[in-house]
């Protein structure tokens, strides 16, 4: 039983190195003060009062990573430990798209504890933020300028909406547009652009065709909005399914779940390359190409460099085993340098990650100063080969399954997160099988 050390050929030729950004005399850590309490609590609603006239629409919110992006314990751990790793340094910066509400209206908190917080804090990214954007949908670096019009105007894109004594309504084609997303779905910090989703969509063929994100994230379907409203064959989902799942008590996992699941199974395309023929004791290559034919933009995408998506193969005849990759440690790591116990040992490993870097170490979004990306462009392709030396004649088995995971146990351990481990989903996006006839 052999294991063939032949590194993956192509498998980073894409890797896009972003140089430094330094150069420009910026003050790279500092960033400008919060916006001073703008805004009061008193004027943001709950999402109670919407409840009795959008029932549908807050069930679908309130499973959603929407409204989990405050209550998430990895978020506020993470925010926890480079408050502290930076000494305080990073003020608000991560409460502005996660707990929106809390920075527009100053009610953020160094360190904290979810239950800390304001409710309507609590309840992250609500129904009155989202409905009260205005334009211009612009993200800036690092600090948000939201534009926000908090009052009796709801905007949409309703034409000829019923009129309710509960608010206004106010008509905007941008909400039928990823415009409306791009304030927290394009974040660039210290000019390096890291989490800049809206981007990638917009300089690719999705952008280019206004396949917008509500396509994709907010499919349509036929119902009331509220009850004294018409029937209406244009609606939106609001669960927002991406790839993210809670990992604690929370409504609707279930369905999140199986939304998460489906999603992935629509993202991307992979098929088996078969290796030139040869015989028992040559090293053969098997292919596997991995194509991101129905994402609208990079795959995986935003906070990248903490997710998993990766190729699982394996080449086998009854009980031998002549190669595979992809597989977990002990702990349920890949073994690559993040693994504890088996570093770098699967040096066949292909992942779509990437790695944030300052002054050329390892870094975190808050104070990184160039990056890696190896993740897959829109319409990209990359094929990934695998050597291995048949020892005899016959059949061989080959199997490549493209698996996903939003996060690796090595980060909840580093976040003293552990426990959490054992909630943490692996998806199957693609699964193909082949075989190679060896002489
Ligand atoms: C410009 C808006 C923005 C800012 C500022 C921001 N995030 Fe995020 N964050 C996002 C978005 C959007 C996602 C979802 C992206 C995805 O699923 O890939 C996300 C996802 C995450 C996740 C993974 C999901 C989760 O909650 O477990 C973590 C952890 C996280 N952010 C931590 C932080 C920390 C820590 C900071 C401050 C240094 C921060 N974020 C600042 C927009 C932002
Ligand atoms: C008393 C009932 C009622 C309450 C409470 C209510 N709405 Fe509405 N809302 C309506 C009706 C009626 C419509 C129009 C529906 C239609 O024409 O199909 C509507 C439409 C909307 C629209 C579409 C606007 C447009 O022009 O496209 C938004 C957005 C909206 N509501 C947000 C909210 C939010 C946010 C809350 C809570 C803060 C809320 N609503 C509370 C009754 C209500
Ligand atoms: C053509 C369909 C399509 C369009 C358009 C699209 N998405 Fe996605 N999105 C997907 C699929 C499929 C996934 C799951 C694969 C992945 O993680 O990238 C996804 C995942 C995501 C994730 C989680 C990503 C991760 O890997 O952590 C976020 C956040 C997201 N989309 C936001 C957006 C935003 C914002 C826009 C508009 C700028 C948008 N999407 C446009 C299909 C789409
Ligand atoms: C992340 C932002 C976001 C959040 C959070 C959000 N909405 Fe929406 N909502 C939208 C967008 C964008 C549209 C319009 C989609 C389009 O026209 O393509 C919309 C449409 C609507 C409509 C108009 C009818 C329809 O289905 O198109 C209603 C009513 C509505 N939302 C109510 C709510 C309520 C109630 C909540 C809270 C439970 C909520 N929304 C939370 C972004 C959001
Ligand atoms: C106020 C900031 C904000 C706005 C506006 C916003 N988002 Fe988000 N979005 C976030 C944050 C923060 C997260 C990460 C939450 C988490 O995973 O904890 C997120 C998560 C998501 C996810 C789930 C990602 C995952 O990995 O599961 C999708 C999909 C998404 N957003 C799509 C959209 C779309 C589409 C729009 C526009 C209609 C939009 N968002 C507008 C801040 C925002």
């Amino acid at each position: 039983m052999t294991f063939n050390h032949i590194a993956v050929l192509r498998a980073f030729a894409a890797i896009i190195a972003l140089g430094l950004t330094s150069g420009c005399g910026r003050d790279e850590t500092a960033i400008a003060p919060p916006p001073a309490a703008a805004y009061a609590l008193s004027d943001f609603s709950s999402a109670d009062a919407c409840a009795p006239c959008h029932a549908r629409y807050v069930a679908e919110w309130e499973g959603s990573m929407h409204k989990y992006s405050t209550a998430d314990p990895i978020w506020m751990l993470a925010n926890n430990s480079l408050q502290q790793s930076t000494a305080g340094k990073l003020g608000e910066t991560c409460f502005q798209c996660h707990a929106p509400v809390g920075f527009l209206t100053g009610n953020t908190k160094p360190t904290f504890d979810f239950p800390d917080l304001d409710p309507l804090v609590r309840e992250g990214i609500t129904c009155d933020l989202c409905h009260v954007l205005r334009p211009p949908f612009l993200s800036t670096d690092q600090l948000i300028r939201y534009s926000v019009e908090p009052g009796p105007v709801k905007y949409g894109t309703l034409t000829d909406p019923e009129p309710t004594s509960a608010h206004e309504h106010g008509y905007d084609s941008d909400y039928d547009r990823s415009d409306v997303c791009r304030q927290c779905h394009d974040l660039t910090v210290n000019d390096v652009p890291v989490e800049v989703t809206f981007t990638e969509w917009q300089n690719s063929a999705w952008g280019g065709m206004s396949v917008e994100c509500q396509d994709c994230h907010m499919r349509k379907y036929s119902g009331r909005a509220a009850p004294t409203g018409p029937v209406r064959s244009d609606l939106h989902r609001h669960s927002f399914a991406g790839v993210d799942v809670a990992i604690t008590d929370f409504p609707g996992k279930a369905e999140q779940l199986a939304e998460v699941d489906s999603l992935l199974k629509n993202a991307a395309s992979m098929e088996l390359v078969p290796p030139v023929p040869g015989g028992a004791g040559d090293t053969l290559l098997v292919g596997v190409r991995v194509t991101n034919d129905k994402t609208g933009h990079n795959l995986p995408t935003s906070v990248f460099f903490n997710r998993q998506m990766w190729i699982e193969v394996t080449v086998w005849k009854g009980e031998d085993t002549v190669c595979r990759s992809g597989y977990l440690d002990a702990n349920g790591d890949l073994m690559d340098n993040n693994s504890a116990l088996r570093p770098n040992e699967d040096t066949l490993l292909t992942i779509f990650n990437g790695t944030l870097y300052k002054d050329g170490h390892e870094s975190n979004v808050f104070e990184l100063d160039s990056l890696v990306n190896r993740t897959l462009a829109p319409f990209e392709s990359r094929v990934a080969e695998y050597a291995f030396i048949p020892p005899t004649a016959g059949v061989w088995n080959v199997r490549a399954r493209l698996l996903f995971r939003p996060f690796g146990p090595y980060l909840f351990r580093s976040l003293g997160a552990g426990a959490y481990v054992t909630e943490l989903p692996v998806f199957e996006m693609v699964s193909r099988e082949g075989f190679v006839t060896v002489e």
